[in-house]
């Protein structure tokens, strides 16, 4: 069913969802990288079931989104930071500003945890529109390759990037998984 009148709820995941989040992920994404990145994410002692949040519609979830700790890292020391990966919405919920709600409300429920910074490697003619610039401007690094562009930050408290510098350490799961 896909009644784009119907209402979305977004919550955070249940132990119950992380079958259909698998499946999303890997239909989102036409690939199992994506969904062994969340399954192995969920183990990590840091993970926060708060920032793993569902789109549910008419009982089926229909999106993921996940925030993940990271630390920014330079010689003179480490920031706290979040990254947003990954992130999906079924196929044929696409367009419907599932994804929106779903970055909205993640960024939303960051900032009421007290987190002040958010990276992503995505699109990057979608996250701009909910306040991500490019990380690279702001003198940030990423520990692998990628285009300029695809690398974005966040500042959910304003000011928060001021003075930091350096490279993203990621959880291991994003090295051995994707
Ligand atoms: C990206 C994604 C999560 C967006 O979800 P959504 O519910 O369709 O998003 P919304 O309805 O809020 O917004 C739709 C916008 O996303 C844009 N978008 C979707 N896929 C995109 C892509 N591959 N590249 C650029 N923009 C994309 C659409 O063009 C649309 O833009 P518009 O509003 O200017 O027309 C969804 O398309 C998806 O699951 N894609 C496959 C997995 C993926 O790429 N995940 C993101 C990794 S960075």
């Amino acid at each position: 069913m896909n009644d784009i009148t119907s209402p979305v709820a977004i919550r955070p995941e249940a132990t119950a969802d992380y079958g259909p989040v698998r499946k999303l992920n890997k239909k989102a994404f036409k690939g199992n990288s994506e969904s062994k990145l969340v399954d192995a994410l969920r183990e990590a002692d840091d993970f926060i079931p708060a920032l793993s949040l569902v789109a549910e519609k008419d009982g089926v979830v229909v999106g993921h989104i996940l925030f993940s700790p990271v630390k920014i890292k330079d010689q003179a020391g480490e920031t706290p930071a979040l990254a947003l990966a990954p992130m999906a919405v079924l196929p044929e919920f696409q367009g419907q500003g599932i994804g929106a709600a779903l970055v909205k409300r993640g960024l939303a429920e960051a900032g009421r945890a007290g987190h002040k910074i958010v990276v992503v490697v995505g699109h990057p003619e979608y996250y701009p529109r909910f306040g991500f610039v490019k990380a690279g401007e702001k003198g940030l690094k990423l520990p692998f390759e990628a285009q300029d562009e695809v690398f974005m930050a966040l500042e959910l408290v304003p000011g928060a990037l001021a003075g930091v510098h350096g490279e993203v350490v990621y959880p291991r799961a994003f090295h051995e998984v994707t």
